[in-house]
């Protein structure tokens, strides 16, 4: 695996022979570990079934679960998915960013079957981050990522955390620092004529409301929607998932003895003092910090050795819905 370095505030790689190396890693079904504003993404050719099939053999996925293709525009995007007024007016608010929406797939995208697992439906993202975008339309392709973690287990925010978790199925890892955002996307699907929440992240729930002019629905059953069973909505709300090897104890008023603490606030919880590891996600209470940190604090404290996390209470407002989301399948029976 070739690690390499970039700094995304100054956008110092159009033009270097590393860019090259990496389309050219990228045209030849190889598999690089690629930073966006959420989490790092195990990136290959979209429209190379054998470059997804290397991506869910990496990860371990299910082979039903389908991946983001990430493109450079909302106009590239419009070649690969059919938006209809509400996709197209959460496109304009959003993109770039961390949005991902899914809908019809066109007869003219060249995404392959195997990356939407076979549904008539594909899901789209516009990353802000400029390396992503840049891949994309340098290759000319959509560029298949799902988050760059072995199935079930806490995403990558950091080069070394996926260095740990996927480097003998990379050949490049790009390495831009820790991600910005720290939980994956929102993932909203537009394919019923009801815009559903499929996926709490980036972009809270409230933001998408206020473009769309009313609530968003939740997801509905993989059976109302047409589907079958073998192919959930938004797999990513498979139960468990995001997990540590610690058991997760989660709204801890008290710390017990022999537990690692996930706090949250300034007010330290009773028995805090005892606590074999402790992680601040963000002392003044900010969700954004908080999400930002969450991945990499929970990597820690799985490391400490604790056999149980104890997590203190996360108000649900902005970010706090996909914080308490990740923390609720992390704390799931496995
Ligand atoms: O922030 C993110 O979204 C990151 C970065 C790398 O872009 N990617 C990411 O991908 O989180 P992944 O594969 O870990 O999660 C994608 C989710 C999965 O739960 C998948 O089931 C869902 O998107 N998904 C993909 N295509 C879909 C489709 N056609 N219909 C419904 N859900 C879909
Ligand atoms: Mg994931």
């Amino acid at each position: 695996m070739r690690r390499w370095k970039i700094d995304p505030a100054r956008r110092d790689w159009p033009d270097t022979p590393e860019l090259e190396a990496a389309l050219a890693d990228l045209l030849a079904g190889r598999l690089l570990a690629v930073p966006t504003e959420t989490v790092y993404g195990l990136a290959g050719d979209a429209t190379n079934p054998e470059a997804c099939a290397a991506i869910f053999a990496a990860k371990g996925r299910p082979q039903f679960n389908p991946l983001i293709a990430h493109v450079d525009s909302f106009e590239t995007a419009k070649r690969h998915g059919v938006f209809n007024e509400d996709a197209s007016a959460l496109a304009t608010a959003f993109w770039p960013g961390p949005l991902t929406l899914v809908v019809p797939k066109s007869p003219e995208s060249t995404v392959c079957d195997l990356a939407t697992a076979g549904l008539d439906t594909v899901a789209l993202r516009v990353p802000s981050a400029a390396i992503m975008r840049d891949l994309a339309s340098g290759a000319g392709v959509p560029v298949a990522a799902p988050s760059a973690n072995r199935s079930g287990r806490i995403s990558g925010t950091t080069a070394d955390d996926v260095a740990a978790d996927l480097g003998p199925s990379l050949a490049l890892l790009i390495d831009a620092g820790p991600t910005p955002v720290g939980v994956e996307s929102t993932i909203v699907g537009l394919v019923d004529g009801t815009p559903r929440l499929l996926r709490p992240g980036g972009i809270p729930r409230e933001d998408l409301e206020t473009v769309l002019g009313h609530p968003l629905a939740g997801a509905a059953t993989p059976q109302a929607a047409g589907g079958h069973d073998a192919a959930p909505l938004a797999p990513g709300m498979l139960t468990s998932h995001y997990a540590p090897d610690a058991r997760m104890r989660l709204n801890a008023t008290a710390l017990a003895p022999g537990e690692a603490l996930l706090a949250f606030g300034p007010t330290p919880l009773p028995g805090q003092e005892h606590a074999v590891a402790v992680e601040q996600l963000s002392s003044t209470g900010d969700p954004r910090e908080a999400a930002a940190r969450l991945f990499s604090a929970l990597r820690r404290l799985d490391a400490s050795g604790a056999a149980t996390i104890a997590v203190m209470p996360i108000p649900r407002e902005g970010l706090g819905e996909a914080i308490n989301d990740r923390l609720g399948r992390a704390a799931a029976p496995r």
